[in-house]
């Protein structure tokens, strides 16, 4: 029997979709005057929060797409396929769009005036956004470490969630995350073999640049003799600082924050720009991710001020510490501030080769 093509309509399931705007204090009010004010501002700020949450929908999929092509490499040669590299920016490159789209979108929540979100405020407590188990999930999978939570009330972020969609959550917290597979396939980088000793050789050029830095605060003639002391000891902390950073601490750690190094400084060398093209993108997308928790913030202020959240939080306060505190890629960031000029460093590596396409293949 021949198939019947499938409408629009039928095809997006619309009569689903486009059945679920009604805000339930329009079924409720019954005081004419503001009854239209409140169906509109509602139906505003109902849709705002569903069209984010289908977007959630999206970024899940795609970040755990990315997390498998990096963190489950073939297994017959523990490496990740080439062509699966590019693929990965392109799902990463993806979700930066998508949270600067979902950061824009807060202009037009902040077409609605804070008297008029107070007029129906009251029947939403204590629903808030920070009960969408669908943002969890992608802050879980992307790589927000429980450790690094912040204190809500005593309470577990996801204390408030029904028991179906905590368990959702649960699961991603059992699952890799993007950040380890990002960091378990940069530590692989064969750094080894294509620069023995890479690392002192970067660490002692490192030294020499710093050298360099505080001879150029001494000479300044405008900074004061304890001044300079100051930035020297400050200076001379770094190069101390450097070393413990790339020598100390768990080997994967140690691994990935040198491959960084040596990819950002020889990553003109065919094999390697793809693999900087991957870091730049998972930089980026937690930069973006990062604005939409700030930008978030900064509509709240406006709306509420300094009020108590609907779920109970702090409201701003809480939202700025998310902001400013929860990382996902820090320590790359953190291995970025050690980088130095690479003309200080030999122009190639020692065995270049191993970086360079073999077109016998
Ligand atoms: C008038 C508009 C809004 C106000 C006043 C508001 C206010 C707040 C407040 C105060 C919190 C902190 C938790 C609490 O105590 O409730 C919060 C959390 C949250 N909101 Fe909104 N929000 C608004 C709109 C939105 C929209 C449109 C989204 C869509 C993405 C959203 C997503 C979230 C998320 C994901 C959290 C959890 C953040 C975290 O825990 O780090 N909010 N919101």
């Amino acid at each position: 029997m021949a198939r019947r093509s499938p409408t629009y309509h039928d095809y997006l399931q619309l009569d689903k979709l486009l059945s679920c705007q009604l805000p339930p204090s329009f079924e409720s009010s019954n005081n004419e005057e503001t009854r239209d004010l409140i169906h509109h501002e509602e139906l505003l700020f109902i849709t705002m929060h569903q069209t984010i949450e289908l977007w959630f929908v999206m970024a899940l999929a795609d970040l755990s797409l990315a997390r498998d092509l990096i963190g489950r490499p073939h297994e017959s040669n523990r490496e990740v396929p080439e062509e699966d590299i590019p693929k990965a920016c392109n799902l990463l490159q993806r979700n930066t769009e998508l949270f600067k789209l979902l950061t824009q979108q807060f202009t037009i929540i902040e077409t609605m005036a804070p008297l008029d979100f107070l007029s129906f405020r009251d029947k939403l407590i204590p629903a808030s956004g920070f009960q969408s188990w669908q943002f969890r999930e992608v802050e879980v999978l992307a790589g927000l470490s429980e450790s690094e939570r912040i204190n809500f009330e005593g309470k577990a972020y996801f204390s408030e969630m029904p028991e179906e969609h905590r368990k959702k959550v649960e699961k991603r917290v059992t699952e890799m995350s993007l950040r380890d597979a990002v960091l378990t396939w940069l530590a692989r980088t064969p750094v080894d073999k294509a620069f023995p000793d890479f690392v002192e050789t970067f660490l002692s050029a490192h030294s020499k640049y710093i050298d360099e830095q505080i001879t150029h605060q001494k000479n300044n003639p405008h900074l004061g003799l304890e001044q300079v002391a100051r930035v020297t000891e400050r200076f001379e902390q770094s190069k101390a600082d450097a070393r413990a950073y790339f020598c100390e601490g768990e080997d994967l750690a140690k691994q990935a924050r040198t491959a960084l190094v040596f990819i950002s400084t020889y990553r003109h060398e065919p094999l390697l720009r793809w693999p900087y093209a991957l870091i730049t993108q998972a930089l980026e997308f937690e930069e973006h991710f990062r604005l939409f928790r700030f930008r978030h913030a900064r509509m709240v202020e406006r709306m509420i001020g300094l009020r108590v959240g609907s779920g109970g939080s702090s409201g701003v306060a809480y939202l700025d510490s998310t902001a400013s505190q929860y990382r996902i890629f820090g320590d790359l960031l953190h291995s970025v501030g050690y980088l130095i000029d690479g003309s200080r460093l030999p122009k190639e590596a020692p065995n270049a080769d191993i970086l360079r396409f073999k077109f016998d293949r």
